[in-house]
């Protein structure tokens, strides 16, 4: 979509089309498309709010009823921020004092929505003229905040009294192309040196303006953390979404930090200091307690198991492996718990047996710390295609030898 199209589908009659049409289902386009251009609008009109109206359904995952009201790319809409992890950003900056924020590369804007909708003053910027457009659509409710295109490279911070109060978001996009995995879903690559804009610049952008923020991937290299800024990787119903580092007034807790955010619950923030540095490993598989912990990802990628071992009392498997076993029984909102049911060398035969004996033949493989294919063991273990009793079974490591433990979610 070019500005002038963009601007005739967000003003008068294009912006009335766009309000009135259907909610978006599947199949049906081509009969609306149709009727549309019957009753007499332009096909590029009708096809660029048809295509609005199935990013606007494609969009409700990450903003809910918002989405109903906002304008897209396909690719802005897929590197937005979701609507509660982008109010988390906000709140660090309101929390910090902070009145007007400068998102640098804003996209379609969901980051900034979230900051003017909590009364931050939000000047944002996109390389891109249609995007920074669809930005300031989306900021249309919100006459203090604008945004238009620019460079972050040619951003001039404000400067002595000027910058007081006044903060910076950067959400760098990743250049590097995406690569699809086996599901076909593009799994995006991540470089600090193949960001843009770079991380140089986003690092010269915090010094210039303390109270900055940047959103990452969750790839980001624990040893790249800037002395005294704060890491913080965020997981959404158990997925990792981003690591965000946090500067200056920012700053919560200096270091590696996780917050577990999901459906229906605020985040649950782990901090490297409730964390045991160097978590103990279990002996031997005879010396496994009752209970596994398995932390959330973002616990995970923050490398705080650490702080699952000193809640539980409990011994990582095998260092690096990221499972816990414990003695004790204890309610985690960051770590899911299960029984251990089973405790044995990892065999096909053995647990082909094991299997059989109980009349199990439908099987959940998690697997961590060891390389192995879940559909060929399905196969060597000859389960039919569809069972009925179903295991979970953890496929790991415990002093470096392939265990398998059956378990029990609790
Ligand atoms: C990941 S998106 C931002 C998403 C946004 N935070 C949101 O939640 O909607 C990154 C944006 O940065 C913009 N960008 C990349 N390099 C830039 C640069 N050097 N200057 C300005 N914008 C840039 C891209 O055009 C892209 O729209």
């Amino acid at each position: 979509m070019d500005l002038a199209l963009l601007r005739r589908l967000t003003t008068g009659e294009g912006w009335g089309l766009l309000q009135s049409l259907p909610p978006y289902e599947p199949g049906s386009e081509l009969r609306l498309q149709q009727r549309l251009r019957d009753a007499g609008f332009e096909p590029d009109l009708v096809a660029a709010a048809l295509h609005q109206s199935q990013l606007r359904a494609r969009a409700v995952a990450k903003f809910g009823p918002f989405a109903q009201g906002m304008v897209f790319t396909a690719d802005g809409l897929e590197q937005a921020t979701r609507l509660e992890v982008a109010a988390q950003h906000a709140q660090r900056f309101r929390a910090a004092g902070v009145h007007t924020v400068h998102d640098l590369g804003c996209g379609i804007g969901a980051d900034a929505m979230a900051m003017a909708g909590i009364d931050l003053r939000v000047r944002a910027i996109d390389a891109d003229e249609v995007t920074a457009a669809i930005a300031a659509v989306n900021l249309r409710h919100w006459p203090d905040c604008s945004a238009s295109q620019g460079l972050v490279e040619e951003f001039t911070p404000p400067a002595g009294e000027g910058a007081r109060h006044v903060g910076a978001w950067l959400d760098p996009a990743r250049r590097t192309p995406g690569v699809a995995d086996i599901t076909g879903r593009t799994r995006r690559l991540f470089r600090l040196d193949a960001i843009s804009p770079s991380w140089e610049t986003v690092q010269a952008v915090a010094r210039a303006l303390p109270a900055t923020g940047a959103k990452l991937s969750p790839a980001f290299p624990h040893a790249a953390l800037p002395p005294g800024a704060e890491a913080q990787w965020v997981s959404y119903d158990g997925e990792v979404l981003e690591c965000a580092v946090w500067w200056g007034p920012l700053v919560r807790t200096a270091g590696r930090t996780a917050a577990v955010l999901g459906t229906g619950r605020g985040p649950t923030v782990v901090a490297e200091e409730q964390a045991e540095e160097h978590p103990p490993t279990v002996a031997s598989l005879g010396d496994l307690g009752p209970w596994l912990y398995e932390p959330d990802r973002a616990l995970l990628r923050a490398g705080l198991v650490g702080a699952v071992t000193a809640a539980t009392g409990g011994r990582e498997l095998d260092a690096g492996v990221g499972y816990v076993s414990a003695g004790r029984s204890e309610d985690l909102p960051f770590a899911r718990r299960y029984a251990v049911v089973e405790a044995m060398p990892f065999n096909v035969k053995a647990l082909r047996g094991w299997l059989r004996d109980r009349g199990i033949d439908r099987l959940t493989i998690k697997k961590r710390g060891v390389s192995l294919d879940a559909d060929a063991l399905r196969k060597q273990l000859r389960l039919p295609p569809k069972g009925r009793t179903e295991a979970t079974v953890v496929i790991t490591r415990v002093r470096s030898q392939q265990v398998v433990l059956a378990v029990q979610g609790a």
